[in-house]
């Protein structure tokens, strides 16, 4: 579903992590920039296998995204959502946005709340994100940012930036898909 959006398109993949998502985006696409502020992720993002010549990984900051996408075509971001606070939602949207030109297509896929299956929410700040708490093999444990935002709160963020929006509910995830109006 994810690679099918993005046929054909130039793509800036934000917060790409390990790959992930990039090894399936990649047949389907004209060129893919992935970046990650980590660059151990990205490590592990090179030792994957991509068309020749189709993909770079670079280490960036999405809170300050360079100015060199303004001939991309689309965006994905995979799981960002969640781990964004509510207050730099918006940020985040308009810096994407003034990247990428009008009429490019982004494409976003994040985690929905799912009884019994997800990690349950340790607390929410007053700002309403909600926090999780996550206990590694080494027994350390992390409080970690995990928003699961609604269909109405995700449109209304967009605001009039946004057109031909597109929200799927799936068992465990949701996908927004829409263009950046001009
Ligand atoms: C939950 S992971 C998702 C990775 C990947 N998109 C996936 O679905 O497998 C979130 C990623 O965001 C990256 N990240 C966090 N803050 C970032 C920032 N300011 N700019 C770019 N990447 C960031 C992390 O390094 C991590 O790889």
């Amino acid at each position: 579903m994810i690679p099918d959006y993005l046929v054909d398109r130039s793509v800036l993949e934000v917060a790409c992590g390990t790959g992930y998502w990039t090894q399936f985006i990649a047949p389907v696409v004209r060129k893919i920039a992935a970046i990650d502020i980590n660059p151990r992720t990205l490590e592990i993002a090179r030792s994957k296998n991509y068309p020749y010549g189709r993909v770079s990984l670079d280490v960036a900051d999405v809170h300050h995204l360079p100015g060199r996408y303004r001939d991309f075509t689309g965006a994905f971001a995979g799981f960002w959502w969640s781990h964004l606070l509510r207050a730099d939602r918006r940020p985040f949207i308009e810096s994407l946005h003034r990247a990428l030109g009008a009429g490019a297509v982004v494409v976003i896929l994040d985690n929905r709340y799912v009884e019994g299956s997800s990690t349950p929410v340790s607390r929410v700040d007053a700002d309403g994100n909600s926090f999780q708490s996550r206990r590694l093999a080494d027994g350390s444990e992390y409080s970690v940012l995990k928003n699961f935002p609604t269909q109405a709160e995700l449109v209304a963020e967009l605001g009039g930036s946004g057109t031909g929006i597109e929200y799927t509910a799936l068992d465990y995830y949701w996908v927004l898909k829409y263009e950046v109006a001009a």
